[in-house]
């Protein structure tokens, strides 16, 4: 039977109260005792419903970010112990991702609508074996709200001393309700309090609270006023070289609380809206300022943490603990770039790089399939893949990159790669297929993919002055990538026992079109880190392994002639340590990881970063920032490093779908003391450690019953090992 919500209607206050959040209101004569009660309940815009005065639910910025014109969540709740008697049902609704302004820079208009709706369908079912179901009609009340305003990059305008006066009636938005669909993603819920570590007072005078780190979410607070005086609280990440308040990197974003008190004691919190931030600046606060009237709340999907790290480095650690909270601040609904200046985009490049990281931190597969969905809603006819999913920027040339359109193949993999769902990746097959056949038919090559509008190696830092893409000849990454996707796309069809020839006669193609075109007289016609990255990671040579070799001591001598320092951007950094591993080279990929000079990972660490930058330089050695155009704190794309802990630090590889059997092959380093991991599979949780001794190194495994892992030591111990804890010890000198 289909869902009762299909026939509810949307019902909105209309245009005049905009920007206003509405209040939505029913009152249900209920009947007799109520056996069961469900609330079926989505919106365009963010809603929060209450019944009786009490919130439904623990979900936050529902129904979540989907590609609303052809796909919108509905949420299902149990509230039969909620309705007691009586049931009066109250719901607000804020504009959200649907009507708030967004996709970029200086857009002014809603993106998807100009104000937020309700739909929503509540079924009673009786005691006496009566059933009613009530439905959002004409017959709703609407009133304005306490929420004067609210925007996802702006923040909210707050009126306590609003009394909502319900006069008018609801009217009827027509839109298109077969685009309802079950939830399907991962809710967003509260999953942290954050207590403020310090008061600060600037060297400006201003009062700033410091919650220690940086988080996406929002703040509560408490105050008792006379009434009537506003507050204010503006967001920020770091603060200027100076220590005063700094947020000119949030470009137009707001990211500001008005809040006008009523009198006594109250407090409140944002609900339609969210914040990346470290820092807030209060702006005429009426009372005392005390720590314990503020805690910051950290809002993100909720998925199982499943990836766990640590080392006898601290500043490793501290890196390790940046990507997780990198990911945490940007897996709210979508995966976002950043959660703080006017983008918070589904920006594919991104998602795709972080990937693998990812869905070992974290259970990430329910997350990834609501948005590869929508990925799949947002391919363009022709196979192309938007930037960002969902396609806000609606770009009608269909401007597809390199490396951000493979997420269309990268990430499926990846997720049956972690958890081993065949069906998953059946239903992302044409996905794939169209993207390879993209790439395939753009541009005059059939087997390389030339002259495409690609962001490079975004950020490397061998972009020429005045740009933003690394030197590397975006044609070489482009069919680098073209190759990488057909490759990923025979791997899925021979899994599921789906024809695969054509590919592997294209990806055979690929690769010596490939060779013809970019390698000369055994060199790389791209002399940079990222292109023998993406050569050699790809496997674009690895039908000559002398060429191979040859590259490989090229991408060291790279690294060596810039004082042993990556240069990579978007692009080459997530496969460098990888690249480096795969040729015999752990001991230049530690060497990476451990720099602590610009640019390098723990240069980050040592400037105080709790997430991951976006530059190598945000701020730079002398303290100053990145021009304000471009300069997040918290992009996850160079967080992709993890992978490289667990996979080489640690040395856990799956070898089949879902880590049914794996590679056990640490590479220790004694810079780092020791070091373990855990990372929770679908076929149970595995275990590596290994700690420096006295002469000798100490490895302890678990393996899960079921499973079969390979050990392979640096000594040379090969092992097949089954279910069941070890330990070996090996001398060194
Ligand atoms: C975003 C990136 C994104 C890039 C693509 C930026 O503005 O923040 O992370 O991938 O644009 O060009």
């Amino acid at each position: 039977m289909k869902n009762p919500i299909y026939s509810a209607s949307f019902i909105t206050a209309g245009k005049k109260w905009v920007p206003v959040s509405p209040y939505f209101k029913k009152n249900v004569a209920l009947r007799g005792e109520v056996r069961r009660a469900m609330l079926h309940i989505s919106s365009l815009g963010v809603f929060e419903a209450k019944i009786n005065g009490v919130r439904v639910g623990e979900d936050y910025m529902t129904p979540g970010w989907t590609s609303y014109y052809k796909r919108l969540q509905y949420f299902t709740y149990d509230v039969t112990d909620m309705l007691q008697g009586r049931c009066e049902i109250v719901v607000g609704v804020g504009n959200g991702w649907y009507s708030s302004r967004g996709g970029f820079i200086h857009t002014k208009d809603g993106m998807y609508g100009e104000f937020p709706a309700l739909i929503a369908a509540l079924e009673i079912e009786y005691k006496n074996g009566e059933a009613e179901t009530v439905v959002t009609d004409e017959s709703w009340l609407v009133a304005r709200s306490e929420c004067l305003f609210s925007g996802i990059y702006d923040g909210e305008i707050y009126d306590a001393t609003v009394v909502p006066v319900y006069e008018n009636n609801a009217e009827i938005l027509d839109f298109d309700k077969s685009v309802l669909i079950p939830l399907e993603g991962e809710c967003v819920r509260e999953a942290e309090r954050v207590a403020v570590k310090e008061i600060i007072i600037t060297p400006k005078g201003e009062t700033v609270l410091d919650f220690g780190q940086e988080i996406t979410g929002t703040v509560e607070f408490k105050l008792t006023a006379r009434g009537g005086e506003t507050v204010r609280l503006l967001h920020g990440e770091v603060l200027d070289s100076e220590g005063n308040f700094y947020n000119a990197n949030y470009r137009t974003a707001r990211s500001e609380i008005v809040y006008t008190a009523r009198a006594g004691e109250q407090s409140y919190k944002a609900i339609y809206t969210f914040f990346g931030f470290r820092y807030v600046k209060l702006l005429n606060w009426c009372c005392e300022v005390k720590r314990e009237d503020f805690v910051g709340i950290v809002l993100h999907s909720d998925m199982r943490r499943t990836g766990y790290f640590s080392s006898g480095h601290a500043k490793l650690n501290q890196l390790y603990s940046n990507v997780i909270w990198g990911q945490r601040d940007n897996f709210l609904d979508v995966p976002t770039d950043c959660p703080q200046r006017d983008e918070r985009l589904g920006w594919t490049g991104d998602a795709e790089v972080f990937a693998r990281t990812a869905s070992i931190n974290y259970d990430t597969e329910k997350f990834y399939t609501k948005w590869l969905r929508d990925v799949m809603a947002e391919q363009f006819e022709n196979g192309a893949i938007p930037r960002v999913v969902p396609d806000v920027l609606r770009d009608e040339k269909n401007q597809c990159s390199a490396a951000w359109g493979d997420a269309a193949c990268v990430i499926p993999w990846e997720l049956y790669l972690a958890y081993g769902n065949k069906r998953l990746l059946r239903e992302h097959i044409p996905l794939m297929k169209k993207w390879v056949g993209y790439q395939y038919s753009d541009g005059a090559e059939r087997y390389l993919w030339l002259g495409g509008k690609h962001f490079g190696d975004w950020l490397g830092l061998d972009a020429p002055v005045g740009s933003y893409k690394g030197s590397t000849d975006p044609d070489l990454i482009a069919s680098a990538y073209f190759y990488l996707s057909t490759t990923l796309l025979i791997k899925a069809l021979d899994v599921l026992e789906m024809k695969s020839e054509r590919y592997k006669r294209m990806a055979e193609r690929i690769r010596k079109a490939f060779q013809k075109r970019f390698i000369k007289r055994g060199r790389l016609t791209s002399n940079t880190q990222t292109a023998h990255v993406v050569t050699i990671h790809f496997g674009l040579v690895d039908d000559k392994p002398e060429l191979k070799e040859r590259l490989g001591r090229r991408l060291v001598e790279l690294i060596e002639a810039n004082g042993d320092r990556l240069q990579t951007g978007f692009v080459g950094t997530p496969y460098l340590l990888d690249t480096l591993t795969e040729i015999g080279r752990a001991d230049k990929a530690y060497t990476l990881l451990l720099q602590e000079k610009f640019p390098s990972w723990l240069f980050s660490v040592n400037m105080g970063a709790t997430t991951i930058w976006e530059h190598w330089d945000s701020v730079n050695e002398r303290g100053e920032m990145w021009s304000t155009d471009m300069n997040s704190f918290n992009h996850y794309a160079y967080g992709s490093v993890a992978s490289w802990l667990y996979g080489t630090v640690l040395g856990i590889k799956p070898t089949s779908p879902a880590y049914a059997t794996f590679e056990l092959s640490p590479i220790p380093n004694r810079a780092l003391g020791h070091a373990r991991c855990c990372i929770e599979t679908r076929s149970g949780t595995v275990r590596s450690a290994w700690a420096y001794g006295d002469g000798e190194i100490r490895y302890t495994f678990e393996v899960p019953e079921g499973t079969r892992a390979h050990l392979k030591l640096t000594d040379g111990t090969d092992r097949l090992l089954d279910g069941g804890k070890y330990t070996f010890i090996t001398p060194i000198d």
